[in-house]
């Protein structure tokens, strides 16, 4: 038996049309359910959204966008008859600056994407998982939240921010038999990511690669289906990197 089946479910996944996002729409599509790619991205998001068949949908969103995000719940809940099950918050935008040089602009920007991009998706489902009496909320951190890296001080503070959105969403919508938790990626294979050097960046690591999307959204899969116990959690897929980084930082300045 297939125990991580979801036929008959729907679900939402921001910034779904590239990346790890991407790799969410395809696992959900591939176990059944029918998937929402709401992305800024058209063109991509169509296409894969095309590619996945009468399973997947794309819907226009910017996650800072109250509005999009009513259309877009609608949207879900037509395509779903009725059920909306799932949301994968995922979209975020990543823009390095020096914080003596960093515009006030890129500030607010990336905060508003990154962090109230989730707020929005998390305040939009509720009303209507609340209905139903159940629902799963998938959040993205990252390894930045637990070993911050210079030059990402809005990008960090927003992944920090969102461990604690994930665990005080988990607090007030338990009674609703709605579970939260936050997935904390590591260094993975995305259009983000494009431009490093994979063996320098990630080749010390107990994994000594990037991960794939795919890695993450098998995560992503568990934590909607049998991770019926789990809320308020962050769970890792980062081939290790967080294990040891304090003594890895301690050996090189010895
Ligand atoms: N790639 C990594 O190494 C890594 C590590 C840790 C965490 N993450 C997180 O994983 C998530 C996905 O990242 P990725 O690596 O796939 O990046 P990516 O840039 O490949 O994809 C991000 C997606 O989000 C969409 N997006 C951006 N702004 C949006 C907005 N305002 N509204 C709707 N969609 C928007 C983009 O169009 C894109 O499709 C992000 O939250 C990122 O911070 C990535």
């Amino acid at each position: 038996m297939n125990t991580f089946r979801l036929d008959g479910k729907t679900a939402i996944v921001s910034g779904g049309a590239r990346g790890i996002g991407a790799a969410h729409c395809r696992v959900l599509v591939e176990n059944g359910a029918r998937v929402i790619v709401a992305d800024v991205l058209h063109e991509d998001g169509e296409a894969l959204a095309a590619a996945l068949g009468d399973q997947a949908l794309f819907v226009p969103l910017d996650v800072t966008d109250r509005d999009q995000w009513g259309a877009c719940v609608q949207a879900a809940l037509d395509f779903g008859h009725g059920t909306l099950d799932i949301l994968v918050n995922n979209a975020g935008i990543n823009v390095p600056a020096a914080l003596e040089e960093m515009r006030p602009e890129i500030w607010d920007r990336v905060l508003n994407v990154n962090l109230t991009g989730h707020f929005n998706g998390i305040q939009a489902v509720v009303t209507a998982m609340r209905r139903q009496g159940s629902g799963s909320i998938v959040n993205t951190s990252s390894i930045t939240a637990v070993v911050p890296p210079t030059l990402l001080a809005p990008y960090v503070a927003a992944k920090m921010a969102i461990v604690g959105l994930t665990q005080i969403a988990a607090l007030e919508l338990g009674k609703y038999g709605i579970r939260v938790n936050a997935l904390q990626p590591g260094y993975t294979d995305t259009p983000m990511m494009a431009g490093g050097d994979e063996s320098a960046i990630a080749g010390g690591l107990p994994i000594p690669r990037y991960g794939k999307p795919e890695e993450v959204a098998d995560m992503m899969l568990y934590l909607v289906t049998r991770a019926s116990y789990t809320t308020g959690s962050v769970l890792p897929v980062d081939g290790g990197a967080v294990a040891g980084a304090g003594f890895a930082l301690l050996d090189s300045s010895n």
